[in-house]
C-alpha cells in the first residue's frame, strides 16, 4: 500500500499544505512579469511550491519551463534542459530529445524540421564541440524567441539556483542576468538552499539580481495546519492521534515540512504493523527515534564538517542547550563566539527567534542532546 506521507519526493495538489497564500501571491507576481526567488533550507519545500505555482500556471493556459540546476552539472546539459523544457510546451520535448541523439532521424519528422527551420539554433546540439556557453547564451534566448512565436507568456522555474557554483558562476549569473532583463514575456522563479550563495546572487546590494526579483523566505508549515492535516491522513485509515502525541511531533518537528512526514511515516508503519488504531505519545517518541537512525549519515556527516573548528562545535552545543546566553555561557573570546555565530548563520544552520539562537535543523539538535550530550531519551525533543 501506498504510504499516506510522503518524505523525500516533491508534494503537489491537495498533498502541499500550508502553503496556499505563499502559492496565490507567488502565481501573481509571475503573471504580471516579475521575477521571485525563493529561498530556505534544504527540504522545507522550495521544489514542491515551484512545481505546484508551475502546474497552476499552466493550468491556466501559458507556457512554463522547469529545470534543475542540481541534474545540469555541465553548461551543455544547462542548455539542453532549458531548451527541452521550452518546447515541452508544444510537446517537441521528446523529438528534441531523440534528436539529440540521432541527428538523421529526426530530420525527418516533420513538426520537428519545422521548428527547426523557425530555431536553427536547435541544429547546434548536433555537434558535440560546440561551445557551451554559445550554446547556454542562445538557449536562454530560446525561451523568450519560442513564446514570442507563439505569442504567449512564459514561466521558468531554476530551482536549485545556487548550484550555477559548479558551473562559472560569475560569468553564468551574469549572462541570466543581462538576457533576462531584456526579455518581455518571461517571467523568472529561483530558489536555493544555500542561504549563502542565493545572499550573493540575488541580495546584497553588489549582487548581479540586486532589487531584480522578490526575494520570499519559506518557512516551516504552521503547526496547526500540519496537526489537522496528520489527523485527517490517519483517519483514512481509522487511526486516531491523540493530542498529547500530536503535541509532542510539533514540539521536536516545529513544523519542518521533511521531518515531520518522515516521523509520520515511521508511525505509519509502526501502527499498521501491531494493527493499533490510536497513536499515543510513546509512539511518537519511537517514531523520532527511527526517523532519527534513518537519517543518522546525513546528521553524522553535516555534525562533522560543522564540528571543524573549536568555537563552532561548543556555540553548536551551547545552542542545542537552549542556553539563554550565548556569550555568558563559553569561556571564550567574545569576537571567536561571535564570528562562530556569523558563520554558522550564513550556512543556514542557525537562526535567530525571539532574541534566542537556535538550530534549524530539529534532528541535528536531537543528535545534539543524545550523542554528544548524552541526556535521556525523551529530554532530547
Ligand atoms: N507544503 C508541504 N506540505 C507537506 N509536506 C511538505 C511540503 N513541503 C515539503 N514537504 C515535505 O518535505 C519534503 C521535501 O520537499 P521539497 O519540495 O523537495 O523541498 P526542497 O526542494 O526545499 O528540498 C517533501 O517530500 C515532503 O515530505
Ligand atoms: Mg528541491
Amino acid at each position: 500500500m501506498k504510504s499516506l506521507f510522503q518524505a523525500g519526493r516533491p508534494v503537489l495538489g491537495e498533498k502541499l499544505i500550508g502553503r496556499e497564500e505563499i502559492l496565490e501571491k507567488i502565481i501573481r507576481l509571475l503573471i504580471s512579469g516579475h521575477s521571485v526567488v525563493l529561498i530556505a533550507p534544504r527540504r522545507f519545500g522550495k521544489t514542491s511550491i515551484v512545481l505546484e505555482v508551475l502546474s497552476r500556471i499552466k493550468a491556466q493556459g501559458l507556457f512554463t519551463s522547469y529545470v534543475d540546476l542540481f541534474a545540469t552539472p555541465t553548461k551543455r546539459l544547462l542548455s539542453e534542459q532549458i531548451t527541452e523544457s521550452v518546447l515541452l510546451n508544444k510537446k517537441l520535448h521528446k523529438a528534441f530529445s531523440n534528436f539529440r541523439k540521432s541527428f538523421s532521424s529526426m530530420m525527418q519528422q516533420i513538426e520537428f524540421k519545422q521548428t527547426i527551420e523557425d530555431f536553427e539554433f536547435i541544429l547546434n546540439f548536433a555537434e558535440k564541440n560546440q561551445d557551451e556557453l554559445t550554446l547556454l547564451t542562445k538557449s536562454i534566448d530560446f525561451i523568450e524567441e519560442f513564446t514570442v512565436k507563439y505569442n504567449q507568456q512564459i514561466i521558468c522555474g531554476f530551482d536549485e539556483f545556487g548550484d550555477v557554483e559548479k558551473l562559472n558562476k560569475e560569468e553564468i549569473v551574469k549572462l541570466f542576468r543581462s538576457k533576462i532583463q531584456l526579455q518581455q514575456q518571461a517571467s523568472y522563479i529561483f530558489s536555493g538552499s544555500q542561504e549563502s550563495v542565493m545572499n550573493k546572487i540575488f541580495i546584497t546590494s553588489k549582487s548581479p539580481f540586486y532589487r531584480f526579483a522578490q526575494v520570499i523566505q519559506i518557512n516551516e508549515i504552521n503547526p496547526d495546519i500540519f496537526k489537522k492535516y496528520i489527523r485527517e491522513e490517519f483517519q483514512k485509515i481509522s487511526v486516531s492521534i491523540s493530542d498529547d502525541a500530536l503535541g509532542r511531533l510539533m514540539k521536536f518537528s516545529k513544523g519542518n515540512p521533511y521531518y515531520t512526514q518522515l516521523i509520520c511515516q515511521h508511525l505509519e508503519y509502526f501502527i499498521i504493523s501491531a494493527q493499533k488504531s490510536n497513536i499515543d505519545i510513546v509512539n511518537v517518541n519511537e517514531a523520532i527515534e527511527d526517523a532519527f537512525w534513518s537519517e543518522i549519515n546525513y546528521i553524522e556527516k553535516l555534525w562533522e564538517e560543522l564540528s571543524a573548528g573549536r568555537e563552532q562545535t561548543q556555540v553548536l552545543i551551547s545552542i542545542a542547550k537552549d542556553t539563554p546566553s550565548i556569550y555568558k555561557s563559553l569561556d571564550l573570546n567574545q569576537l571567536n563566539v561571535s564570528r562562530a555565530l556569523r558563520k554558522l548563520k550564513t550556512k543556514g544552520v542557525i537562526r535567530k527567534e525571539k532574541q534566542l539562537y537556535c538550530l534549524i535543523d530539529p534532528m541535528l539538535k536531537y543528535f545534539i542532546r543524545k550523542d554528544i550530550l548524552k541526556w535521556d531519551t525523551p529530554e532530547c525533543v
